[in-house]
């Protein structure tokens, strides 16, 4: 459903991204890992249209989307959870979740049921400002901001970083929710393998703007960790 061929990004004389070919299929739930500043978020921000790319083609749903504007690809179901999750700290949660409604492509305007049902908290805490949510919280307001749009594959940027062990535990579970349940496909940033063993079903391995591995997660051994993911 998302394909990525080719893809090559710099920052000024920077060479970030050395020719990435990705594939998500529709239904799966991928996880990309690797050190700090190996180019994770880059390649998402690439994805979303927020960054230029050098060269490289990238088709979503069949459509070729390389020259879309970031309004396009969301419009077009590709849902994005930025890393540091950027909410409005100064809207209420309720605010937040009606700003997105406004790009979706129907008319609705009321805030789907479903994203309160994921997310009771964001029910109960509706007229509370964004910035005076918890980090865990937030995560969860950034979560249920993306999903307003009704995206057919959502894109999360380390979304347990700085968050508490039992949020991360329940973002864990809505994530297998919505991939089981919705067959929404996830391709998900982490940083903490044991949240991303229990949650992905395939891994992707970056090293300095290279995927040097990727497979099935029970493959993921301990050459791969210590060669590319411990510090
Ligand atoms: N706006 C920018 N301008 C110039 N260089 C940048 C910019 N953003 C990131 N970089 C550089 O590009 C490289 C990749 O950064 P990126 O943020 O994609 O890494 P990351 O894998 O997401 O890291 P982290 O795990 O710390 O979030 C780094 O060397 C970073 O310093
Ligand atoms: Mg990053």
């Amino acid at each position: 459903m998302l394909e990525l061929s080719g893809i090559n990004q710099y920052y000024g004389g920077s060479h970030i991204l050395s020719d990435v070919h990705l594939s998500v299929g529709a239904g799966e739930l991928i996880c990309i890992l690797g050190r700090n500043g190996v180019g994770k978020t880059t390649l998402m921000r690439s994805i979303m249209g927020m960054v230029g790319i050098k060269s490289g083609a990238m088709t979503f749903a069949g459509q070729t989307i390389t020259q879309h504007t970031t309004e396009q690809r969301a419009r077009a179901g590709i849902g994005f959870v930025p890393q540091g999750r950027e909410i409005f700290p100064l809207l209420t949660v309720e605010e937040n979740l009606k700003l997105a409604l406004a790009g979706r492509r129907d008319k609705i305007r009321k805030i789907p049921s479903q994203i309160h049902d994921l997310f009771p908290v964001l029910l109960e805490m509706r007229h509370r400002r964004g910035g005076d949510l918890s980090g865990g919280q937030q995560q969860q307001l950034a979560i249920g901001r993306a999903l307003v749009l009704d995206p057919k594959i959502l894109l999360l940027d380390e979304p347990t970083e700085g968050i508490q062990p039992n949020i991360v535990v329940e973002i864990g579970h809505v994530l297998r929710r919505l991939n089981q349940e919705l067959g929404l496909a996830v391709l998900l940033v982490e940083q903490k393998l044991p949240f991303a063993r229990q949650v992905a079903d395939r891994f992707v391995i970056m090293e300095r703007g290279h995927i040097q591995a990727s497979g099935a997660m029970d493959q993921l051994n301990e050459e791969l960790i210590q060669r590319y993911l411990t510090v």
